[in-house]
């Protein structure tokens, strides 16, 4: 089965339809460059052209990078402000034509594609993704189901919001190095493990492509550290996984009885 998803980022809003059998992207991706400011409205346009792109006419999965309640934006770390108390799922429905459209936290789509396809597999206990990027996201998991938006960025550390010290974008604006920063993720991870006692971390975001870079540079965590596999497209499959929740079962689905 095939559904679409879409991932609103701080710089790009980008999304496929998405093989579910596989957890892959069923087409190349499309991609358009997020405006600045990035207002609702301004990204809802954007969003209709990455769907319109490829002629989908179903139910859409939309990923949004900050605390999604009910279809609703409720923060907006860096985004626009203007999101803060939006009926997105309405906005982006009317927008695509009154078709269904579920919007979910970036990072919850990210981890619920790394537990089903990724990294996260088969695994029970206590698990939790983080993307480190433009920010800090997290997925919490306890034996396979998500927490929803637990927004574990913005814990405090050292008196500072945790995503401006230990995110990749603290990384690039501070030139450190690879070991500053990886010191400075090993002490955000202790912080967390020291809170929730996790069993696994998954370590999604663009640096999971080069976790040799900096994974071996990270020590004392009891918990095991993975990078992630899905990598830069975990949020249009986790989108599109959630836009599935609201697809109507075709009687062929819904069995006998
Ligand atoms: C937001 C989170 C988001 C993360 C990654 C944080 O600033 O508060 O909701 O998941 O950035 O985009």
């Amino acid at each position: 089965m095939q559904l679409f998803g879409v991932d609103i980022g701080g710089t790009g809003i980008k999304g496929a339809p998405v093989d579910l059998d596989r957890g892959d992207l069923a087409q190349e991706r499309h991609k358009v460059l997020t405006p600045q400011p990035a207002t609702p409205d301004g990204v809802a346009g954007c969003v209709v052209e990455v769907v319109r792109h490829f002629d989908w006419d179903g139910p859409v999965g939309v990923t949004f990078p900050g605390v999604v309640t009910g279809g609703v934006t409720r923060t907006a770390a860096n985004m626009d402000k203007g999101w803060i108390g939006v009926d997105t799922a309405a906005l982006l429905s009317e927008r695509l034509g009154g078709r269904p459209v579920t919007v979910l936290n970036d990072a919850d789509a990210a981890g619920v594609a790394e537990m089903t396809y990724g990294a996260g597999r088969g695994r029970t206990g206590t698990v939790i993704l983080l993307t480190l990027g433009t920010g800090i996201g997290s997925a919490v998991f306890t034996d396979g189901r998500l927490v929803p938006n637990s927004e574990l960025g913005h814990l405090e550390l050292k008196g500072h919001d945790a995503e401006k010290r230990a995110s990749v974008k603290a990384k690039e604006d501070g030139e450190l190095t690879w070991e500053r920063w990886a010191r400075r993720v090993q002490k955000y991870l202790a912080h967390v493990e020291m809170l929730f006692s996790p069993d696994l971390f998954i370590l999604g975001g663009g640096v999971s492509r080069k976790p040799e870079k900096f994974l071996p540079l990270i020590d004392g965590i009891r918990a095991e550290i993975v990078p992630a596999k899905l990598q830069n497209n975990a949020g249009i499959v986790g989108a599109a996984m959630a836009a599935k929740a609201t697809k109507p079962a075709t009687a062929a689905e819904e069995g006998p009885g």
